[in-house]
């Protein structure tokens, strides 16, 4: 082939290339595969490490999210903007925070009570690809008229939970059964891979791209999952929380009680009276059982990754797939004598968040910058190379595409960049019926040093406005000497230029704390 040949094709090869991208054509765009996971805390091999900001052990067996997170830029500080399902969810599919969807519990619909707002996958469906989802993605049910049918080219799809009807929190199945009665994950998985084998064809060709979304359900409890995981996690091994109390001068409107875990029928010797209340402590032993269920569905689900994100590379789809993954919020296992979410602390707020990028994360990338649920859906869009979105004005009900993220592009090639948002926001409503009639909201800021939080009367529906000169708890961790959150220094004296200087940023809010230039 001559040279000037090869230079022309290369040439002509360009200009297609801009012509696709100057008429939006779909073709040759990157796939996504969007991987979900409910409940599951950082609890990640990959999280480990003297830096790391919350307890994280014993030593996980997690090998498929390890190389995931090998292969992409691992948020290591990634904050979702309500700890609960449905308000978290919707924040990170809307990239709207709660005051603009109106969403912070489970029940209410954004597209009722917010706006009428373009989700992330269906914004690639206006875009060309097709957008399968699966499992829970969405909170399904009311909270998303079903599943959010205007998100999906194609009919959306659960898989059936035979285990649910037993009521156990606690249920290792062995092979044989698993075999017999197939567990909710082990089914979505093979959804996925089938769904994977159907749109590989089209994706290969550069015809159409897929944006595929699979929801697993663990490690939301009940905890049911195969027997063999438990293997990894012998309970001589395990270790009880290391602050198996709450903070010392914690406000009591802090605190979730967590008696709806013992509604279970292998929980009910558990049942007493103050179960679920401030430094309510579990015995040993079932403590420990509960700590090693949850490790275990973690691998089980890790296990479940694994087999789909393994029929991408069989389909020779690896090199033009942008695969995500992250957990819907934290959990409380036993810290702060707290369990589940519904908190504002931590182990709560914080949760998983990789993103693979064939060609541009390879070789890995670790940023510990903060960063928030509602910026995937600017980054997704920006990877696959769609129009990208406007940052949304204030009140953006009847704005259906806009962002109240950032991008996370730039953390691909400077992971360590100054110029970066100095704090993530999350929230929790404490007091309301759930449907937009919320009455108590704490309003909690992650600094790189510090958790700072306001718990305040909210005026509910149509006004939705917190009233903060009405405080109801302050709290103010230093987690530089403090990481695990255990001492609340909001009165302390010496704190008090701190807690000034925190309390004008939290009432600022997000868009007071952006990177400089993207303002
Ligand atoms: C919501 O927006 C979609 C387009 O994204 C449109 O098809 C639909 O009619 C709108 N629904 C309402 C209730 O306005
Ligand atoms: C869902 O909404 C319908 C209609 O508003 C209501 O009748 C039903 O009780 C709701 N279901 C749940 C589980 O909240
Ligand atoms: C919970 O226990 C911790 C540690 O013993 C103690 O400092 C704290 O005051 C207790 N909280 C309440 C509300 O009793
Ligand atoms: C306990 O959780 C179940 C399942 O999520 C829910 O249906 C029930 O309303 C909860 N009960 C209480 C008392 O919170
Ligand atoms: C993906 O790309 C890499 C490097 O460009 C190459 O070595 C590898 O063989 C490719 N894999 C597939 C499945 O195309
Ligand atoms: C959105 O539009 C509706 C109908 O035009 C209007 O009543 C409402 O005030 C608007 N909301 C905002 C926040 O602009």
């Amino acid at each position: 082939m001559s040279t000037y040949f090869r230079h022309s094709s290369k040439t002509m090869m360009k200009l297609w290339v801009l012509l696709c991208l100057c008429l939006g054509d779909v073709h040759g765009r990157k796939n996504v595969l969007f991987l979900v996971s409910d409940d599951m805390r950082p609890n990640i091999g990959a999280y480990l490490g003297p830096d790391f900001p919350s307890p994280v052990h014993p030593k996980m067996h997690t090998p498929n999210l390890d190389a995931l997170a090998a292969r992409s830029l691992l948020l290591k500080r990634a904050y979702v903007s309500v700890a609960l399902c449905n308000p978290s969810r919707t924040a990170l599919l809307t990239s709207r925070r709660p005051e603009t969807s109106h969403i912070w519990d489970i029940g209410p619909y954004f597209r009722q009570y917010g706006g009428n707002f373009t989700t992330l996958p269906e914004y690639f469906k206006q875009n060309g690809y097709r957008t399968i989802g699966m499992g829970k993605i969405f909170h399904p049910g009311n909270s998303s008229g079903g599943d959010d049918p205007v998100s999906w080219t194609d009919t959306y799809a659960h898989a059936p939970d035979d285990y649910k009807l037993h009521n156990l929190l606690i249920e290792a199945v062995s092979e044989e059964r698993a075999k017999a009665l197939p567990l909710q994950d082990q089914l979505l998985a093979e959804y996925a891979i089938q769904a994977l084998k159907e749109v590989a064809p089209k994706a290969r060709s550069g015809e159409q791209p897929f944006f595929l979304a699979v929801g697993f359900r663990k490690p939301h409890i009940p905890w049911n999952f195969p027997a063999r995981f438990k293997e990894y996690y012998p309970l001589e091994s395990l270790r009880l929380p290391p602050n198996y109390y709450a903070p010392v001068g914690m406000p009591a409107i802090a605190w979730h009680n967590f008696v709806n875990l013992t509604r279970f029928k292998d929980m009910q010797p558990y049942h007493v009276p103050n179960a679920g209340s401030i430094n309510y402590t579990f015995p040993d032993q079932i403590t420990l059982e509960m700590r090693q269920a949850y490790y275990s569905c973690i691998s089980y689900i890790d296990y479940e990754l694994g087999r789909v994100i393994a029929e991408l590379d069989n389909q020779g789809l690896t090199n033009n797939t942008i695969i995500s993954f992250w957990g819907d919020h934290g959990w409380q296992l036993g810290e702060h004598s707290e369990w589940q979410k519904m908190t504002n602390f931590e182990d709560a707020t914080h949760a998983p968040m990789m993103i693979h990028v064939p060609g541009a994360t390879d070789h890995g990338v670790v940023t510990e910058k903060l960063t928030e649920f509602v910026d995937l859906y600017p980054t997704l869009v920006e990877l696959a190379g769609l129009p990208k979105l406007d940052m949304c004005p204030p009140n953006s009900q009847n704005v259906s595409l806009c962002t109240e993220g950032t991008s996370m592009v730039p953390l691909m090639t400077n992971p360590t960049s100054e110029d970066w948002k100095t704090a993530a926001f999350s929230e929790y409503a404490r007091i309301g019926n759930g449907l937009a009639g919320e009455t108590v909201i704490g309003y909690t800021m992650r600094t790189e040093l510090y958790r700072y939080t306001e718990w305040v009367n909210f005026k509910p529906m149509p006004i939705y406005k917190p009233l903060w000169d009405q405080q109801l708890g302050v709290e103010l961790y230093d987690h530089t000497k403090d990481p695990e959150e255990n001492y609340n220094r909001a009165d302390d004296p010496s704190y008090k230029d701190i807690r000034a200087e925190l309390s004008r940023n939290l009432r600022l809010g997000w868009r007071g704390a952006l990177p400089k230039t993207r303002t």
